[in-house]
């Protein structure tokens, strides 16, 4: 098979350039009206494409993945996180499945910055009541929040978007502390002036800030549980721009409700594109429509990632994101 009469099915809109370049190299089949495929269109792509090119949103479980036909070789994701592939059942059955990592890093680490500022100094309680003409002049008592500058700011999960988060964070006056699997190298630690907090709970009852920045995975499904949410502090305040699965949704907006956090700033949301009518309410919470890579340049990138990706396979060489299970 030529790469020209490759076909690669694409679930969703993509940016126009990469749209047109997969043109020039493949035999793609567009998702002109960007409607998210349920399940039969899935099924019905996998039986058909030599390739499929999905992104978050399309649940690529294993019932999916047993209607591929043999003839599919390859799960090319537009995204980094992969939480919505079965990715152990693709490989089990010999399908490759890559993802775009690296190039949506900064774009993240930015917006989770927005958030750590954002949520304690009231930036959308400001905007809002200037729009709603309640700005009578400044005042010495009105539209006070936190001061940023001097708290602790504990990061779960040092990967790629956590280090850029710390970097950033760190030249805003933060004190950096971290949760991860393993401790970050002492470059990285004595870069960030970071410190590593083997027991989660321990670093969360001492946090200011609290950054989610893990990959949501079996192990990390509700790692912000009631019990721990309770650990925080009442007036520390809870970001999220990883997966909203990473925190229990419904505990959140509960320890919100009852004062025992300070307040919340989420981009992602365990239900997606649902979001939990009590946090849509609370004015503790800022609150985005996960537009954490939302730039233009990182959706290109990604999706130049996707081509070469395909293209390494098609060539039959070892992709570069290629996406290895941690139980095979
Ligand atoms: C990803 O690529 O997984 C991101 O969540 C998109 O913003």
């Amino acid at each position: 098979m030529t790469q020209e009469r490759t076909r690669v099915i694409v679930t969703r809109r993509l940016p126009e350039p990469v749209e047109n370049r997969m043109s020039e190299l493949f035999d793609p089949v567009f998702n002109e009206t960007d409607i998210p495929m349920d399940a039969a269109a899935l099924k019905a792509a996998v039986a058909e494409a030599d390739i499929l090119v999905p992104t978050l949103g399309d649940r690529i479980d294993a019932d999916v993945i047993a209607a591929a036909s043999p003839r599919l070789k390859m799960i090319a994701n537009f995204g980094a996180g992969v939480d919505h592939i079965d990715v152990t059942a693709a490989v089990k059955k010999g399908i490759i499945v890559t993802n775009t990592p690296g190039v949506l890093t900064e774009d993240t680490a930015d917006m989770t910055m927005a958030l750590i500022l954002a949520a304690p100094r009231r930036i959308v309680d400001g905007v809002g009541a200037l729009r709603n003409g309640e700005f009578s002049g400044w005042s010495p008592t009105w539209m006070l929040g936190r001061r940023i500058w001097g708290k602790k700011l504990g990061i779960i999960g040092m990967g790629r978007i956590g280090c850029a988060v710390a970097r950033r964070a760190k030249a805003f006056g933060l004190e950096i502390h971290y949760h991860n699997r393993q401790p970050a190298s002492p470059m990285i630690e004595d870069a960030l002036d970071a410190t590593y907090w083997e027991s989660l709970d321990q670093m969360l009852s001492r946090m200011d800030i609290v950054s989610v920045n893990c990959p949501h995975t079996p192990a990390t499904y509700h790692l912000l549980h009631a019990r721990r949410l309770k650990l925080m502090k009442p007036e520390a305040y809870l970001v999220n721009t990883s997966r909203g699965e990473v925190i229990d949704e419904a505990a959140l907006a509960l320890a919100l409700d009852r004062g025992e956090l300070a307040g919340a700033g989420l981009d992602v949301y365990e239900h997606e594109p649902a979001v939990n009518p009590k946090l849509l309410k609370s004015p503790k919470v800022v609150l985005l429509p996960h537009m954490g890579s939302a730039t233009i340049e990182a959706r290109i990138d990604m999706g130049e990632k996707v081509i070469i990706n395909i293209k390494t396979v098609l060539d039959d060489h070892s992709a570069p994101d290629r996406v290895i299970p941690d139980d095979l």
